[in-house]
Formats: structure tokens, C-alpha cells, sequence
């Protein structure tokens, strides 16, 4: 098995599609992959540095480390005072305390869960059962902490015009002004943990997504692109109830060259064709 292989499969394992590999041998439309396109399938990975994770040993996750200093994503637009990017002591908490506290909970649920010699599930109260109920909450809360991180880039990077993804939101939306709308407004939906952009097998387009917590919310297989973090830690310090700031921040933050070639990746998984 060579490494794009290995890649795959813990694509395949970590994105919970595993039940779905034996479709992977056919295309978009159901028909079955000619040979040409199975070598294509075979070559294409998905962005490995955004699916770290699962190939983590259990209870040996690591936290991310920032691809920027925690200060370089503060922006200063005189036109926009109340768009001030993300303060280095958000960043600090955020990434040092939260998301540190996901991935240290996260190796816990999985030591514990392989130390059990017994499965009481039925229990009004049991140890398995509660490691259960956490367990989803924790591994998404690492993985969308780490997209979340991933998306940025200081000072931010423009979605190209003649890029897939542009073409790609187009399509769906009718415009990238109509989808940015609708992601502003998903991001400010009462109740929303996270606004996720994300890219669903089942009709294989993009959708904007309102979670609540990490783990609910999302469509099963539906690959995350985008992850707009709401929960109030993310800005509360910064802006206080003015969560339109924020969002708009984040999006001006957004590394767009490098969202594009993930969506380029993905977009050419079985799964997704
Ligand atoms: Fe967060």
C-alpha cells in the first residue's frame, strides 16, 4: 500500500465513511469507475495537513500548533474600525485553553474506552455510557478547532476568479456575494456553535451548515471546508455581542488559495465525484 493509499484509508476512517468504501469504486452518478479513473481516485489525497488526527494513535492526539504567531491575526482597516481581526490574548486563550482542553479530553475518552472490561450501556449511569456521549463532542471539537486555525492566514488570501472553488459556489449559490450572505447570516443564527462550509456526498454540493455544538448539526460525510467558530469564547472578549465583527473578520482572514486546493482534493475523492 503506498502512501496516498495510507492517506486515503485514514481519510476514509477518520471521516467516518467507511461504510461507504465500497462505493468508492463507482462514480459521481452511480455508474462504475473506468480504469482511468480509478488511477486518478487512487492518486488523488485529501490535504493530509487538514486530517492529522486520525492517524493519531488512541489517547496520542496532539494539539495543533499555529501556523502564525497569535499576534499576526489583528487587522486595522480605517474604513471598517469595528473589523479588528482577532486579539492575540483570544488567540491564546482559544488555542492554548479550548482547544488544548478538546484534544488532552479527547486522548482521555479514548485510554478510558480501551481500559473498559465491560460495556453497560443500559445503566442509568455507566462509565461507557458517558465516554460515548463525549467521545463524538471531543473528536469534533479537535478536528473543526484545527480547520478553524487552518482557514486563517494573517492578513488573509483572496479566492482566485478562475479558481474550482469560485466556479464551484457559483454554481450553487449563484454568486460568492449570495453565498457570503447566507454564511454571515448561518454565523449569526441563534443558537449556532459553528457556520461550516462544507462539501456533502449526498448531492454533492456545497452547503453552509449551522452547528450547535461540534457534533451536532453537521450531515454525515459532508466534508468540512470552512469553519467559522461562534461559540462566544471565540469573540466574546473582543466584541462583546457585536458577533457581525467578528464573523466579518474571519472572513477576511480566510486563506482562500489553500481552502480552494482542499475543495480541488476532496472534490476528486470517489465520494464526491
Ligand atoms: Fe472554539
Amino acid at each position: 500500500m503506498n502512501e496516498g493509499q495510507l492517506e486515503r484509508r485514514s481519510f476514509l476512517a477518520g471521516a467516518g465513511l467507511t461504510a461507504a468504501a465500497g462505493a468508492l469504486a463507482l462514480s459521481g452518478c452511480g455508474r462504475p469507475l473506468t480504469s482511468d479513473e480509478m488511477a486518478q481516485d487512487q492518486a488523488v489525497a485529501p490535504p493530509a495537513e487538514w486530517w492529522r488526527q486520525p492517524s493519531a494513535p488512541p489517547g496520542k492526539h496532539t494539539l495543533l500548533e499555529l501556523p502564525y504567531a497569535k499576534d499576526k491575526l489583528v487587522l486595522s482597516d480605517a474604513e471598517h474600525p469595528k473589523v479588528r481581526g482577532i486579539s492575540p490574548q483570544v488567540v491564546e486563550w482559544h488555542h492554548d485553553k479550548h482547544h488544548a482542553g478538546y484534544v488532552t479530553a479527547l486522548n482521555r475518552i479514548e485510554v478510558d474506552l480501551a481500559a473498559l472490561t465491560s460495556f453497560d450501556a443500559k445503566a442509568n449511569y455507566s462509565a461507557f455510557s458517558e465516554l460515548k456521549r463525549r467521545e463524538t463532542f471531543n473528536a469534533s471539537g479537535v478536528w473543526l478547532h484545527d480547520l478553524y486555525w487552518l482557514n486563517m492566514l494573517p492578513g488573509g488570501a483572496p479566492l482566485a476568479q478562475d479558481s474550482e472553488l469560485h466556479a464551484k459556489i457559483v454554481a450553487d449559490w449563484g454568486s460568492v456575494e449570495r453565498w457570503r450572505q447566507e454564511f454571515v447570516a448561518t454565523a449569526n443564527t441563534p443558537n449556532a456553535g459553528w457556520a461550516i462550509l462544507a462539501l456533502a456526498p449526498y448531492d454533492r454540493k456545497l452547503h453552509n451548515y449551522a452547528c450547535s455544538f461540534h457534533d451536532l448539526g453537521g450531515v454525515w460525510g459532508a466534508i468540512p471546508l470552512i469553519a467559522c467558530d461562534v461559540w462566544e469564547h471565540a469573540y466574546y472578549y473582543d466584541y462583546g455581542p457585536d458577533r457581525e465583527s467578528y464573523v466579518e473578520s474571519f472572513l477576511r482572514l480566510l486563506n482562500w488559495p489553500e481552502i480552494d486546493a482542499a475543495f480541488v482534493r476532496w472534490a476528486r475523492c470517489g465520494a464526491f465525484r
